[in-house]
């Protein structure tokens, strides 16, 4: 595979099918990066590193170390011997020091990739038994004895490259990690763009773009959680980057809670890029022999424009990250009583819907919140995880019978990580909410959260939730988390690890994820946060889909969804038909557009069926066929983004093609209508050139070619947020 050392052991080359990666070592001790771009085979590229080598250099390097440090292009770099910029790396030591020189002591060339414990990371093998190659740089500060360990990973059928990075204390006191990231990068500014993800509840993962300028740009999160504000992702591009071309280097994070990730531009006009868990409020006591390993940044470069990034992104999350067993399968088509009923339902009201559903083709129905304790409103009963008898006459596992009677497998809610102050479970352990000593906790949506960081509250809350599991027939779980967290503290980490209290929460919520995949390996998992503020690479390791956003309009679903597939696949992404007029925005859009944007994601409907006029009753019934005819390709085919509603505020275009180019379907809205318009020119991507496809339900024909470079002509269609999904396929070569 692709990671080579020079004969001189100096510079380390990491190639991917169309990248590489090269890190070269300066004055035998310290570890620069050279470059990350288009794929060579050669791999000398020691002069990137701008130093002399020759005594005069050395001697100014000694005389001036400060000019060096401040400027050198560090693989790793650490805080406190004259590299002004963000660090990747601080240390305190028992003295208070924070100095820290990392030199580079050696490496080691491994097969396979290593897991991480107690965290969600990319794997090998995955369906395609895909291999892969690690890198390990070894690099140490002698006088903290403190040992890095800087880890690259690649696959063979990947362009993408995995970093992780393990502390080890090797020494004889204590050190304090304050910042610890997972990659850092640093490179000229080639007159970037950079690229986010931005948004709120209802209006997750906006795409936003801006020119990289003087100083720093921070994008994070200190909710606890990924949040609904800001993505780990970053994305630099060339001027000009489309689509289909230009320059992209990105980075993801694959993890759930708090995170940093930056740019920063410095007086040289040289740019560094890093990502990991956010130093604010995070400090982590290593002890002599201790080690600590962050989770893991997927980087990726693409010499062909977002589109290539993005398929990147999205196959090698499905080939070596998402490890649910229905990851490659279809997924009912479910209904969620949510927004039909809220909390106003009992088991007929449900069994009412099941019915009406299975007569529709609906395949699952998803019981939401308010099963349980007294919950009747949010106000109370998060902990208690025993079924209203009220509500379900004889209990979860007799409506489960019932449903399943019916003919629809059934799924249930849970929000395992919170506490109501209004509940048995706090009346009994007040203490394991997280709170600090006589000061009032912050409540958020009437609650507060467990503390995740004690084991027994961990067991506690997992037992909860599989103590109701293995009691019923259940096939799938809606797990959801409605608030980020704050007055954090616990009464049990004492005083010095109060700063490990983020991180070692987020392992709390991994460490159930991976017991509930462990005893219910059949059950469908679908992650929530209030919507999408948790849709992130670490909850996608145990959930192959996640709950996109609560907003379920669609035409705020085109932004929200586009963002979302910047980076995630669309098997991913929770999405289902809503009730017109829509709760959030109260837009009336009809069932065919509500449909056709739900089937880019796993589909379902959250709607009273009961209460569907007999037409949308037909229309239902065809739209879950469609799902039916469509879903393979939709979930296994590769995507392309073909115009952005946010962009020209009209109209929204994306397409799926077959991994074999014999079948394309794209899904086209228009937004907007405007009069005395010629057809609009729709030119697709990635099709086979000389094969000729052919338009479902009509007798065009077009050759590859031509759709790609002059385009499929659509027509304006009379009305607003009007919808069409477009079905080709090859019918002949034409050679
Ligand atoms: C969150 C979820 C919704 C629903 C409610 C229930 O907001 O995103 O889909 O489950 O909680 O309280």
């Amino acid at each position: 595979m692709g990671i080579k050392v020079n004969k001189e052991g100096n510079i380390f080359q990491i190639n991917t099918e169309n990248s590489t990666y090269l890190m070269g070592i300066a004055y035998g001790k310290y570890l620069g990066h050279l470059y990350y771009g288009k794929r060579m085979e050669d791999m000398e590229g020691q002069y990137l590193l701008r130093v002399k080598e020759d005594e005069a250099g050395i001697n100014w390097h000694r005389r001036d170390k400060i000019t060096l440090m401040d400027s050198f292009y560090f693989e790793y770099p650490s805080w406190g011997v004259g590299d002004y910029r963000d660090p990747a790396l601080r240390v305190r030591d028992e003295g208070g020091f924070r100095v820290c020189e990392l030199e580079y002591e050696g490496y080691e060339i491994k097969s396979g990739k290593p897991c991480l414990e107690g965290m969600p990371a990319t794997f090998e093998g995955g369906e395609a038994g895909q291999k892969a190659q690690t890198l390990e740089i070894i690099l140490r500060d002698a006088l903290l004895g403190l040992k890095v360990l800087l880890r690259y990973s690649i696959f063979e059928d990947s362009d993408a490259i995995i970093r992780s990075v393990t502390a080890i204390n090797e020494g004889t006191q204590k050190l304090y990690l304050e910042k610890i990231l997972s990659a850092s990068l640093d490179m000229d500014n080639e007159d970037y763009q950079l690229f986010t993800l931005h948004g709120s509840w209802a209006r997750e993962r906006r795409i936003t773009g801006r020119t990289v300028s003087e100083g720093k740009h921070i994008v994070g999160s200190l909710r606890g959680e990924t949040s609904h504000q800001n993505q780990p992702f970053l994305a630099l591009t060339t001027n000009g980057t489309s689509q289909t071309s230009g320059d992209v280097i990105a980075m993801n994070f694959v993890y759930s809670g708090n995170f940093i990730a930056e740019t920063e531009l410095d007086h040289k006009d040289g740019i560094r890029m890093s990502m990991g868990i956010h130093p604010d409020g995070f400090e982590w006591v290593l002890k002599p022999g201790a080690s600590f390993t962050t989770p893991e940044v997927v980087m990726v470069y693409s010499s062909e424009g977002l589109g290539k990034m993005t398929r990147t992104f999205h196959s090698l999350y499905q080939n070596h990250l998402i490890c649910s067993k229905f990851l490659h399968q279809k997924r009912p088509i479910l209904i969620n009583n949510w927004e039909a009923t809220y909390f106003d339902f009992d088991d007929a009201k449900l069994l009412s819907i099941a019915k009406e559903a299975k007569k529709l083709g609906i395949e699952m129905l998803v019981m939401d919140d308010g099963w349980f304790g007294k919950r009747n409103n949010d106000e109370s009963s998060l902990g208690d995880w025993f079924v209203n008898e009220e509500k379900l006459r004889g209990g979860v596992a007799v409506l489960a019978e019932q449903v399943h009677e019916a003919g629809l497998k059934f799924g249930i809610w849970f929000e395992p990580e919170m506490i109501s102050p209004d509940s048995e479970l706090y009346r009994a352990h007040p203490d394991w909410a997280i709170q600090v000593p006589g000061r009032e906790p912050s409540m958020g949506r009437h609650q507060y959260v467990l503390d995740l960081t004690r084991q027994e509250v961990v067991d506690h809350a997992y037992e909860s939730v599989a103590k109701i599991l293995r009691s019923a027939s259940i096939d799938y779980v809606k797990w959801d988390m409605n608030r980020p967290l704050a007055d954090v503290g616990s009464f049990t980490l004492g005083a010095e690890y109060m700063g490990e209290f983020y991180h070692r929460y987020v392992l709390g919520v991994y460490q159930m994820q991976e017991r509930l995949m462990q005893e219910f390996p059949d059950l469908l998992l679908e992650n929530c946060s209030g919507g999408g503020a948790r849709f992130d690479p670490g909850m996608l390791y145990y959930s192959p889909q996640i709950w996109t956003s609560d907003d379920m309009d669609p035409i705020e679903r085109l932004t929200i969804q586009e963002g979302t597939a910047l980076v995630y696949p669309l098997s991913t992404m929770g999405a289902h038909i809503c009730v017109c007029p829509n709760h959030t925005v109260g837009r009336e859009t009809s069932m065919e557009t509500r449909a056709n944007v739900a089937l880019a994601g796993t589909f379902g409907y959250e709607l009273d069926i009961t209460k569907l006029t007999e037409e949308e009753k037909n229309e239902a019934k065809f739209f879950n066929q469609q799902y039916h005819k469509y879903h393979d390709l939709v979930r296994e085919g590769a995507y392309y983004r073909i115009a952005s509603y946010r962009e020209n505020q009209r109209y929204d275009c994306w397409q799926v093609n077959s991994r074999d180019r014999q079948e394309v379907l794209v899904t086209y809205v228009q937004v907007r209508n405007e009069p005395e318009q010629r057809s609009r020119r729709i030119r697709l991507q990635g099709l086979a050139p000389r094969l000729k496809y052919q338009l479902e339900g009509t007798e065009e024909v077009y050759s590859g070619e031509m759709l790609m470079n002059a385009g499929y002509l659509q027509e304006m269609m009379y009305g607003d947020y009007r919808s069409r999904l477009l079905h080709f396929t090859a019918v002949e070569s034409l050679n």
